[in-house]
């Protein structure tokens, strides 16, 4: 039940509020070892260091009182004893008293210094923790001589007692001098050490340590969260600002970017691509519906007007032969020569309206190429404009109606022809790549403007006098029944290019009937 509250509670905030608390919450281990180390552990550790200081202490005192008040009690008999007298019998209560209390704390070695022989008298032995090689113990002995003389010089010339620690940090020993005193007057000095047991400076090393590493687990950690969250937000940022640029244009494209942002924003790119690839589609399709419907009442008007056009045409002829009359022989060549036009409109709305089935067999597009040049050529030269072919050495071959294809080439030959009145120049390319034959009609003529060229393919469309603005939207007609499809665009320079292409394989890679 708490995992769902936590879950609830994250989803409502942004991905890097969630990653700083889960962090946060991870970060504050390390930062509770670190509390608990420097107020507790090193409190604990203290206490007890304090308690084995205070029992040395205790002991030490306890030996000086005992030596201090055998000295009191026989304090005539030392007044009369000469030094070396004296040293031998403070040796002697040194060594009664200090026995039972080493006997009884084991671990605790017991001294006395006597500054006027300068001789060090011991009793006990310290715990040794770990064996030591024989250099070892040397090099301890002579320290630990080095250390406790410094202590016994200093309680000599302070006449106050001292604790020490002493020792390097892998063996370290705890140490209690006291003076012993006749008439104001250091006389002796009586101390007690006591090691430490190793795993005092363990505890210390790993806790040290401990500090350390939680410091720098804290530190990473919190440059990973920073870098992460940084990271993650970066991305996130871009996503968005791609997302919205996006809206406005559905051809911009999300940035690409590194990991699982990258992947994302790489799904979404695909995503656009293909609602723009769908929305092409629909508008394709409303188009050829739009063209469908108007095709219908195209085909019935057409129907309508052709019977009495012939009927117009036949008593026109009529006329012309039983009117004999030269002068009005211009007005009926007006009239037949407009009834020819209706005819040709009336004509090409009816094959537009209403088309018959493609009649498909296998040609060679280089060979129908050249076999509508043959009858246009002549037109070409007439204009003075300059063929030149460049076709592909072997096409592949390809199921199609050779008669509704060549149309398509000469109504787009004559458009360009048209297009150019002073003459120019025509090019004709066929290629072909894995899927397609490719045919481009480059002319360099008058051209037309950007704005006009989206209407190029649209029913009706002509910027001629005599112009039905029929033929490409029959040629697009004509190539849609084949699976394939026209595009023009107009020149950098001058003129303008056509490129068609019709399709070879299906997309299982089968041949297209
Ligand atoms: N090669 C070209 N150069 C410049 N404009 C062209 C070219 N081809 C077509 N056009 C433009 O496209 C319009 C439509 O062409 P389309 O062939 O559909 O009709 P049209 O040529 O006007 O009439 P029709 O083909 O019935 O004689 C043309 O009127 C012309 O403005
Ligand atoms: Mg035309």
């Amino acid at each position: 039940m708490g995992g769902g509250v936590v879950k609830k509670f994250l989803s409502h905030h942004n991905l890097g509020f969630q990653v700083i608390i889960i962090s946060m919450i991870i970060l504050v281990i390390p930062i509770l070892v670190l509390l608990y180390d420097s107020v507790f552990a090193s409190k604990k550790e203290e206490i007890t260091f304090k308690t084995e200081e205070e029992r040395l202490g205790t002991i030490v005192q306890a030996l000086n009182l005992e030596v201090a008040s055998e000295i009191s009690n026989n304090q005539y008999q030392v007044n009369q004893m000469s030094i070396e007298q004296r040293n031998n019998y403070f040796e002697k209560i040194f060594s009664q008293e200090a026995k039972p209390l080493v006997k009884l704390n084991p671990g605790v070695r017991l001294s006395l210094f006597l500054p006027e022989k300068n001789e060090m008298i011991v009793a006990g032995f310290l715990h040794n923790y770990r064996k030591l090689t024989p250099v070892e113990q040397k090099e301890r002995e002579e320290r630990i001589y080095r250390n406790t003389q410094a202590g016994i010089k200093s309680v000599l010339a302070s006449g106050e007692p001292l604790a020490t620690i002493a020792g390097d940090p892998n063996d370290r020993f705890i140490e209690r001098f006291v003076p012993v005193k006749i008439d104001g007057k250091v006389v002796a000095v009586i101390w007690g050490d006591e090691r430490l047991h190793p795993i005092f400076s363990q505890a210390q090393r790993f806790r040290t340590m401990t500090r350390y590493m939680s410091m720098i687990a804290i530190f990473i950690g919190g440059i990973g969260v920073f870098t992460i969250v940084n990271n993650l937000t970066k991305g996130v940022r871009r996503i968005k600002n791609g997302l919205s640029q996006m809206e406005n244009d559905f051809n911009s494209k999300l940035p690409q970017l590194p990991g699982e942002m990258g992947q994302i924003s790489k799904a979404i790119n695909k995503m656009a691509d293909a609602l723009q690839e769908k929305e092409k589609l629909e508008e394709e399709m409303r188009k050829q519906e739009r063209l469908a419907a108007l095709g219908q009442v195209v085909t019935g008007v057409a129907h309508e007007l052709r019977n009495p056009i012939g009927v117009i045409k036949t008593t026109v002829q009529l006329m012309e032969v039983e009117l004999k009359d030269a002068n009005k022989n211009e007005y009926f060549d007006v009239i037949k020569h407009q009834v020819d036009r209706q005819n040709k409109v009336i004509q090409e709305l009816l094959t537009y309206g209403r088309p018959s089935k493609p009649i498909k067999e296998m040609v060679d597009i280089n060979k129908l190429m050249e076999s509508v040049l043959t009858f246009t050529e002549a037109q070409l030269r007439q204009n003075n404009i300059k063929l030149t072919k460049n076709y592909a050495l072997t096409l592949p071959r390809i199921y199609a109606d050779a008669e509704r294809i060549k149309q398509v080439f000469v109504n787009v030959i004559i458009n360009a022809i048209e297009s150019m009145p002073d003459g120019g120049k025509l090019k004709i390319i066929t290629t072909f790549d894995d899927y397609n034959i490719i045919i481009k009609f480059i002319d360099n003529g008058m051209g037309m403007g950007k704005e006009k060229l989206k209407q190029i393919f649209d029913p009706f469309f002509t910027t001629k006098e005599t112009g039905t603005g029929l033929g490409l939207t029959i040629c697009n007609q004509i190539l849609s029944m084949h699976n394939g499809n026209i595009q023009a665009s107009c020149n950098e320079d001058k003129g303008m290019t056509f490129i068609i292409k019709l399709r070879i394989k299906n997309q299982q890679g089968g041949m297209i009937k």
